[in-house]
Parts: structure tokens; sequence; C-alpha cells
């Protein structure tokens, strides 16, 4: 195979590149300057950005060179003349606007201010009376929804220039997250009901579709929520998220939310924060908490939680003061490749990874960098002993940004791959590199049988001891873990009785599984654990799912065509997988939980305002997982109600959400229902 790497000195992005040195140049140069060169620098890079669109130096260095200039002469007329440069929504402020019908904001959309440092955060704090909430943002384009008094979506816009965006509306009904009907819409919805929110693309989705196209999640959805044909739009299979809604008396951010809740909007992780003090604990906290999203972020948005508060601390001409973003900061960073080690995945695509000089991005230590695919690692010109720039997107996945100095020598990729006994061949795929024997690697059918284990969670396979087993010719496919010998097992080096017997009986546990964790198991592509669900209930049976063409599975709400049909596909390719499977596994309708004396067991809860230590889904999770309903609304068949105001000053006395007011009027009834606080269900979950 042709290596067909790029000529040395051939740099992909000579432009980037420039914006790079140049950043690097200012910020090592920015201690020296006094407040007038501040000045003056301010001027000039604010005027390439917004009047010519032709920046010489990255976002990140331009705050940098703000917030030097607001330090050392914090009264300078430059500071009143800026723009927002990043909240744009497509990063190019000076773009025509493409030719889809105006959307006039009834509310201008703002944007938000930021910081990059706690001391400034605890100072804005510190003006805030009251609790402050916490969320991920969300890096992915603002977008308005506005529904009819019936709770039809009529309308939806980009964010524009705050004031008047671009009219998606029919690209925005492809977006399975956006309601096309309310669920329950209140009684209260008047004309200009609106709520607000991000568009973004999961990186997963990202990652199995797009990923190795030079476009990041974020510049792909922009891309998709502007392509004219609808169906094409729908076919990337965009997500939303809420964060604002509009036109409705509410008087608080929580109440907002479980207002979204309530009508079906998809809602970020939450945090209530009584005292501000603790406001820098939290971002550290939440930079985790963004870390295990599907979705990049590049910051923690943090707001004055009361409506009341937000309006004594109203807005600038461009952002409110209630409300700051608290960035992630140094996004990029240079550093060297020390080797380029290839790896093979699941699905037998053969992925290169660069080993760096450990370098700081972000908070962390990147060592490994995954180039995602062989074609994109040759495109990059990335090779051993390269300069390159790092990045870690929106805070997340290391990611090579660009070769700042090409490798001394081309990458070469390999050609074949080590199998049991000999070696098998790769073979191209577009920029994929692929076993063309997948199921010879060791390494392929270690992962996909740790898939399997792990999705059914069974202990005691370890990728070491997957090793050995599928080394030894025991295991080639998940089934074989079922017809396991236990004098074969027990004479394997490091293993004993005792361990062959564990292995043993957990497979045996293991021989009836719900339909939704079967289908996960599989590690078919797109087939996560929220899709299988999502099959699950709807079609019910294996046999049913397995002889549907793709269009019946994209009528599934939440699943698209693209979905669907890598679903179909992956099915196809896995029947053989599935047989054996079935020859050991029965698909059973309910997840048995065994009754371990839980007093939730059999037991309905409901969970209403917000808890300090549990968000509502894990919560949700953690009752089903003791055997436990967890119904959407308070009815009389329900056991608890769990009120989430640890911690929060929201509920008091008075101001009660719906859930709660019903479940008083039964318990005044005589009912069953108990009414607990989140302590109280803490302790019942630990019993
Ligand atoms: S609240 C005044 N919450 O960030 C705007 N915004 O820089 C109040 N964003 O245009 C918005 N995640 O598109 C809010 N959790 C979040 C967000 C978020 C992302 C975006 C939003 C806005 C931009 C502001």
């Amino acid at each position: 195979m042709s290596p067909d790497v790029k000529p040395p000195g051939d740099d992909p992005n000579p432009r980037a590149t420039a914006l790079t040195a140049a950043s690097q140049a200012l910020k090592e140069r920015l201690p020296t300057l006094d407040p007038s060169e501040l000045e003056a620098l301010v001027r000039h890079h604010n005027a390439r950005y917004w009047r010519d669109a032709a920046p010489e130096i990255d976002d990140v260095t331009f705050d940098m060179l703000v917030e030097a200039l607001r330090a050392r002469a914090p009264s300078s007329p430059a500071l009143n003349e800026l723009g927002d440069r990043r909240e744009d929504d497509d990063r190019a402020p000076r773009e025509p606007r493409i030719g889809f019908g105006d959307v006039v904001h009834a509310r201008p959309m703002l944007s938000l201010d930021k910081c990059y440092d706690d001391d400034t955060l605890l100072k804005w704090g510190a003006q805030v009376k009251g609790a402050v909430i916490v969320t991920p943002k969300i890096d992915g384009l603002a977008c308005s929804l506005r529904y009819d008094r019936q709770g039809r979506l009529k309308q939806a816009g980009t964010r524009g220039d705050g004031r008047v965006g671009d009219d998606i509306t029919k690209n925005a009904r492809g977006i399975k997250d956006v309601p096309q009907r309310l669920l329950h819409p209140p009684h209260t919805i008047e004309d200009g009901f609106e709520v607000r929110g991000e568009v973004y693309m999961a990186v997963s989705r990202f990652n199995a579709h797009y990923k190795g196209d030079k476009a990041n999640p974020r510049n792909l959805a922009a891309g998709a929520l502007k392509t004219k044909d609808p169906a094409e739009s729908a076919a990337y299979g965009l997500s939303f998220f809420a964060y604002d809604l509009l036109g409705v008396d509410v008087d608080s951010e929580a109440a907002k939310r479980e207002l979204l809740e309530k009508l079906g909007f998809p809602l970020t992780p939450a945090e209530i924060v009584p005292d501000f003090r603790v406001l820098p604990r939290v971002f550290r906290r939440f930079v985790e908490v963004c870390r295990e999203l599907d979705v990049e972020t590049d910051g923690v948005v943090l707001k004055a939680d009361s409506v009341a508060e937000q309006e004594r601390l109203g807005l600038t001409a461009h952002h409110p003061r209630y409300a700051l973003a608290y960035k992630f900061q140094g996004e990029s960073a240079q550093t060297t490749v020390v080797e380029i080690e290839w790896g093979v995945a699941r699905t037998g695509v053969v992925t290169p990874v660069a080993v760096v000089e450990p370098v700081f991005v972000s908070g962390v230590t990147v060592t490994r960098v995954s180039l995602h695919n062989a074609g994109y690692a040759r495109k990059l010109g990335v090779g051993k002993g390269a300069r390159v720039e790092v990045v870690r997107r929106g805070g997340v996945i290391p990611h090579v940004e660009r070769v700042l100095a090409p490798p001394p020598a081309a990458l070469v990729a390999p050609t074949e791959w080590p199998v049991r006994g000999g070696a098998t061949p790769l073979v191209q795929d577009g920029d994929f590199l692929v076993l063309a024997e997948p199921e010879r690697s060791v390494d392929v059918v270690v992962s996909r049988v740790a898939h399997y284990t792990r999705i059914v969670d069974a202990t005691g396979f370890g990728d070491k001891r997957l090793t050995q087993l599928v080394e030894q010719g025991l295991v080639t496919s998940p089934a074989d873990l079922y017809a396991l010998d236990k004098a074969r097992l027990a004479s394997l080096d490091r293993m004993g009785e005792a361990s062959a017997q564990h292995l043993l009986d957990e497979m045996t546990a293991r021989r009836t599984l719900t339909l939704p964790v079967f289908l996960t198991a599989l590690g078919i592509d797109d087939l996560g654990p929220t899709v299988a669900a999502a099959l699950a209930d709807h079609f019910r049976s294996l046999e049913a799912l397995r002889s549907l063409p793709s269009e019946a599975l994209a009528e599934v709400h939440g699943i698209g065509m693209v979905t669907a049909a890598s679903i179909v596909e992956g099915l196809k390719q896995s029947a053989r997988v599935i047989d054996d499977l079935l020859r050991h596994v029965s698909i059973v309708a309910k997840p048995k939980v065994e009754n371990t004396g839980s007093p939730l067991f059999g037991k309905a809860v409901v969970f209403t305002g917000t808890m300090a230590t549990l968000d509502r889904k894990s919560a949700q999770k953690r009752v089903q997982d003791k055997g436990g309903k967890t119904p959407s609304s308070v009815t009389a068949d329900l056991d608890y109600l769990v009120v989430g105001d640890e911690g929060s000053p929201l509920l008091g006395a008075g101001d009660k959400s719906t859930k709660q007011k019903a479940a008083e009027k039964l318990v005044a009834k005589g009912s069953k229902v108990q009414i607990v606080s989140e302590r109280d269900f803490l302790a019942l979950l630990e019993r």
C-alpha cells in the first residue's frame, strides 16, 4: 500500500498556522505591554475581526488581550467598542446571510459575558443575591422555537445578529428532540411562548459518521441546520437542549426547567448552588459533568436562579449581567509526535494514534491523541517527529488540529495485521483501513466479547483474561462464553477452580437478558442503549426487529433514516453472532430485578424539583435498579413523591410544584403516597 503522504512543507492550512503563530507570539508579549499598547492592539484586532473578517489571532488570545487591558486600564474606551467574537452562529460574522426568510426575535438573543478564572467568577457571584444555577455551555447553535396556543411548533430561527435570524422552521421539524407539539401544553401558553436552546450534533454521532472530515460537530451542525433540503437536514440527526423559556410566568430557572421537561424538551444536567463561595468547586465538578456528556461543551453557564434577581441585575447592550460563561481555557497547545501507534477497533477498522510528548491542554495532560482514521492522518500530514497543535475541542476530545512542522519521514500505514497463526491483509475502504477478516484478529474478538460482557454486566472478564481465552481458541464470539468447559478453564494459567467457577456462574446468571440489553451487547454501530431501548419499546421482539426494513425503524421517535439503515445493516451482518447467542440466551420482556428487600421494590416513585446530589435520570435509574417504577405523573398509585429541594431556596412554602400540590391533595384524601425529601430518598435507596 502506498503511504501517499503530502510532501513535507505543504501546509494544509497556512492561514490557520499563521493564526496560531501570531497568537502564541502575542501571548508571550502580553506581560510586557503598557496600557496604551494594549489599547491599540485591542482596537487593531477587533477591527481585523469585525471590519475585515480577517482575524490575525485566535479568540482565546483576543480574550486574554482584552482582559489584560481591563486589568491595567479598566476605563479604557476601547473596552466598550467590542463586538462579541465567538457567539455568532457560525463564527464568521461577515458571512452573508443565507437565503432563508428572517425571524425577528421578540427579545434579542444576547450573548454571555465570559470569564476564565475563579476570581472573576467570585466577583460576579458576590453581586448575585440568592442561588445560582449552573449548567454546561453547549458548543452548538442557538435556536429559538415559537409555539402557538395549542402547543404547535410555529417557527424556528437561528440567533443571527441577535435581533434577526434565519428562519429554519422546516429543518427544525426534522430534529428529533424538538417537539412538534408540546406534551400537555399548559393553560398558561400565550402568544409569545418561546423556547430557546442549543442545536448540536452528538459527539458519538459525529464520530460514527463524520469523523475524519475537516469539520467538527459544531460546524457540521451549522451546515446541517442551514441545508436547503429539509430531508437532507434531518438525515444529519441533530439534537437539541433547551435552556430558556419566554412568555411564561415563572419565577425561577428551576421552575422553567421543570416546565420545559414536562413539555417534552431535553435538558442538560444542572445544579443549584445556594452559596456563591462554592462556585469554583462546582465549576470543577462541572468540568467532569461536561466530559461525560455526548456533546461538545466549551464552558459552564452560571445564572442567577431567581427571575426577580435577574431583573434586578439587568442587561448591558451585549449580555445579561445575571449570567456568566466560565469558559474552558488553554484549548490548544503545541507538542511533538513521539510515535504513531496503530490499533484495531471492534469494527475491524485500524486506527492510528499519535503518542505525543506530554502536554497540558484545558486542564489535563494529553499523551495520546486519536488520529481518527488512516485517511485523516494522511491528509493531515502527521507522522513520527512531526510538530503538531493539539486541541481539546470543547474541552473534551484531544485532537490534532494541524501539523506545524512535518515529520522527517512520511507516515507508513501497515499493510497487514497479525492474527492467530499468521496475518490478515488490510484493505482500504475510503479513508478507512479495514481488516480483511476481522474475526481472525485476537484484538477484534477480545474487544467484541469485552463489549458483550460489559453490557450484560458479567464480572471477571478483564481484557487480559479475555485475551487468554481468545488466544487459547476457547472463545471466538460472545456465544462461546456460555459454553465454557470448567476443567479446561481451570487448567489455564492464573486461573484455578474458584475463578473458573465464578466465570461459569456469571454467564449462567446472564442467560436471560432483556431485549435492550441484548441489542446493545451486540455492539452494532448506532445501536447504543438509548436507541436499543426505543426500538425494544416499540417493536417488543427481536424477530420483528430483524425482519423489518429501515423505513419501519425510522418511524420510531428519535431514530432517523441514517441510524435506521445502519442498524438494519448491522443486524444483518451480525446474523451469525445473534443466532449463536440465541442457542444460549432467552430474551425476556422485563428486567428481572431480584427483591433484595429494598423498601423501593415494586414501589412507584416520582420526582419533582431539582436534587442536590443526583440528576433526575440517574435517580430514576437507581429506583428501577431496586425494582421500583418511575411513572411520569402523580396518580393515586404513587408510593413516593421525592421533592428535590435540598440546599435550594426555591421551593418555599406556597411555592410548590404542580406535582407536589397534586400529591398533597392525594395525601389529604388518605392515599398511600408519601412526600419525602431528597435526604429521605437517599436513605431509602441505601436500605
Ligand atoms: S443561557 C444571554 N445556557 O451560549 C444568553 N446559553 O454566549 C443566555 N449556550 O447564544 C443563554 N449553552 O447559544 C445558555 N446552558 C446554556 C448554554 C448557552 C450554550 C450558548 C447560547 C448563547 C451563547 C452565549
